[in-house]
Formats: C-alpha cells, sequence, structure tokens
C-alpha cells in the first residue's frame, strides 16, 4: 500500500513523458548552436559527439518506452511508424560521422544533413506524435517519464566519462549545462554532471 503510494507520488513529481521528449529535442538544437564552421577539429568533434550520444539515447528511450506506449493504444500509428526508420536513417548519419576525420571536407555537410533530417523529424513528433499522447495517455504521463529518466541513467552511466571529456573539449564552461542538459535532459544528474565539470575547470 506504502509503497503503491510512494510510486504514485514520485509518479506524479516527475516531468511528463512528452515534457521530456521536448525538453531532449530543445537541448539537441541549442547544442547544434554551438557548432560552428571555423571551430578547430577537437571542439567540433567534441560537440558532434555530443549531439550524436544525445540523439542515440533519445531514440533509443523513444523506441523502447513511448513508441510502445502510443502503439499500444492507437491502433494506426503512420508517425510512429515512420520513426523507425527514421531513427535509422540518423544511426547511419551518426556512424559515417563517428568513423571521418573532422577535418574531411565533407564533415561539415554530414553534421548539417543530420541535424536537417533531426529537425525536420521533431517538427512532425510535436505537432502530431506529442499532441496526441496528451490525450491518448493522459494518465500516464508521469509514470513514462518515471521509465525514461531510470532507463536514461542506466544508458548514460556507461558512457560517463565520454560525455564528460565532450563536454570539456566541446562547451565553453558558461554552456556546458546546455552539453549536460543535450544527455541528460531533467535529471537531477544533469545539474550534477554539470556542477562537477565547471568546479573542475574552475580548480
Ligand atoms: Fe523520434
Ligand atoms: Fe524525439
Amino acid at each position: 500500500m506504502i509503497n503503491s503510494i510512494r510510486s504514485t507520488v514520485k509518479n506524479r513529481l516527475s516531468p511528463s513523458v512528452t515534457d521530456m521528449i521536448r525538453m531532449d529535442h530543445t537541448h539537441v538544437v541549442e547544442a547544434f548552436h554551438h557548432y560552428e564552421i571555423d571551430s578547430g577539429p577537437q571542439t567540433k568533434k567534441a560537440l558532434v559527439d555530443t549531439v550524436c550520444l544525445a540523439l542515440e539515447i533519445h531514440s533509443q528511450l523513444e523506441e523502447e518506452i513511448f513508441y510502445p506506449a502510443m502503439r499500444a493504444l492507437a491502433a494506426d500509428t503512420p508517425v510512429v511508424n515512420k520513426s523507425i526508420p527514421e531513427h535509422n536513417e540518423m544511426r547511419r548519419l551518426i556512424a559515417e560521422l563517428r568513423s571521418m576525420d573532422p577535418l574531411n571536407a565533407h564533415y561539415d555537410q554530414t553534421f548539417m544533413q543530420l541535424m536537417r533530417d533531426v529537425m525536420h523529424h521533431v517538427a512532425e513528433e510535436e505537432t502530431t506524435l506529442l499532441p496526441d499522447a496528451e490525450r491518448l495517455l493522459a494518465d500516464r504521463l508521469g509514470e513514462l517519464g518515471a521509465q525514461m529518466t531510470k532507463r536514461r541513467l542506466q544508458l548514460a552511466a556507461p558512457r560517463a566519462g565520454e560525455i564528460a571529456l565532450n563536454t570539456v573539449r566541446g562547451f565553453p564552461a558558461s554552456s556546458m549545462l546546455v552539453a549536460a542538459g543535450a544527455l541528460l535532459a531533467g535529471t537531477y544528474f544533469a545539474k550534477r554532471a554539470f556542477e562537477g565539470q565547471a568546479r573542475h575547470r574552475h580548480t
């Protein structure tokens, strides 16, 4: 009984899954705005790696938690069906970027292509899928948000070293929260990661 009350309270306090998805989208776009064609190769690569990892984690969370919840409710889900091949196309471009030297003449272009695809995908999710979810899943939004936070931490934990290094290399101290946010939106861990990095910089 107490456990079920606890979990109801926790679910009510968790950000809703749809707000969390919007937050992820905003943070990725914000991180992208820090990309400058004239930056050094190491800075570019760190920023691209941050965005790519954020996209990978975000797509996996949607595929494991959000899309199945939508599928279970709506018989016809063309936007969800389209989302998986779109995620796979993003994964293809991410793999290409990872294998590419940032000095390669096609590096900027490949990253821009990825971001064009991301913007298109995000616009569709935000105009169609998320409003549908808020209507159809109204009483489960907090519970799904809590599941997403838990899974996000599991996925990010083994990559913590990589995340910290890319944050230091790719972002000035003033915008480290953008990098942490891109990966860990809405979690207490994001704030801690940011504070830890900022402290590290100042010592
Ligand atoms: Fe998606
Ligand atoms: Fe998304």
